[in-house]
């Protein structure tokens, strides 16, 4: 195994990677169980296609926004929308619960001189309220939200503003998602990635080329040598 030399920072994304959003729908006891995998699925995948659609249109609208419209579209394609399970379920994004190697992970990292930071499609409030829920400030140099540059990932200038904000050269960041498509950008912009394949997907038929794969963060220590 090779390690990653010349890293200085290394960058996460954020839902699905430190926080669960499957935690949302869990929580919710009022859905039923057999509905709750249903619609983490279908309210991620249509989460997703907005921001992406909404790139290429140059309609930008923040992650707080999509997020609502693509439970929308989910509670009503389950027949299950009301106005008070719309609101829990938002409640619930804003205290997705962390994976559980998470903060111990990050404390390595920075104890080994790492500079540790976010960079996620969420609003900075969404992010604000995630972090702090989590217990995961002390522990992160820097939470980036694409709000900044309006447009989303995989846009390039995404990748490009985390750079910007840690005073970094793409090769020196050791950038982290659970999503493919992410990873797989990430790779293409420049970056060293260490796909996190928490949910086993399937590698992408896209630009770029992780260059580990991991199950679980706590990998990734061991996979960085030392900043210098
Ligand atoms: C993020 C989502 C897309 O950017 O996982 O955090």
């Amino acid at each position: 195994m090779s390690l990653l030399t010349g890293i200085r920072a290394c960058v996460f994304d954020a839902y699905g990677t430190i926080f669960d959003f499957a935690s949302a729908a869990a929580r919710c006891t009022e859905i039923p169980a057999e509905q709750r995998a249903a619609l983490t699925n279908l309210w991620r995948d249509k989460q997703l296609q907005y921001t992406w659609l909404r790139t290429l249109q140059g309609r930008y609208a923040d992650f707080w926004q999509v997020t609502g419209e693509a439970l929308d579209f989910t509670l009503d394609s389950l027949g299950i929308a009301t106005p008070t399970l719309r609101s829990r379920l938002m409640d619930l994004y804003l205290t997705l619960s962390s994976f559980p190697e998470v903060p111990d992970t990050l404390r390595r990292l920075k104890k080994a001189g790492f500079l540790t930071a976010i960079l996620s499609n969420g609003s900075p409030a969404m992010l604000d309220n995630a972090v702090r829920n989590a217990g995961l400030r002390d522990l992160l140099d820097a939470v980036l939200s694409a709000d900044a540059v309006k447009v989303f990932k995989t846009h390039p200038r995404v990748y490009e503003y985390s750079l910007q904000q840690l005073g970094v050269e793409a090769q020196q960041v050791s950038f982290q998602s659970s999503n493919a498509w992410d990873a797989f950008a990430a790779s293409a912009f420049g970056m060293h990635v260490v796909w996190c394949n928490r949910y086993g997907q399937r590698r992408e038929r896209l630009p770029g080329a992780p260059e580990h794969e991991v199950r679980s963060l706590a990998e990734l220590p061991a996979l960085l040598a030392s900043p210098t």
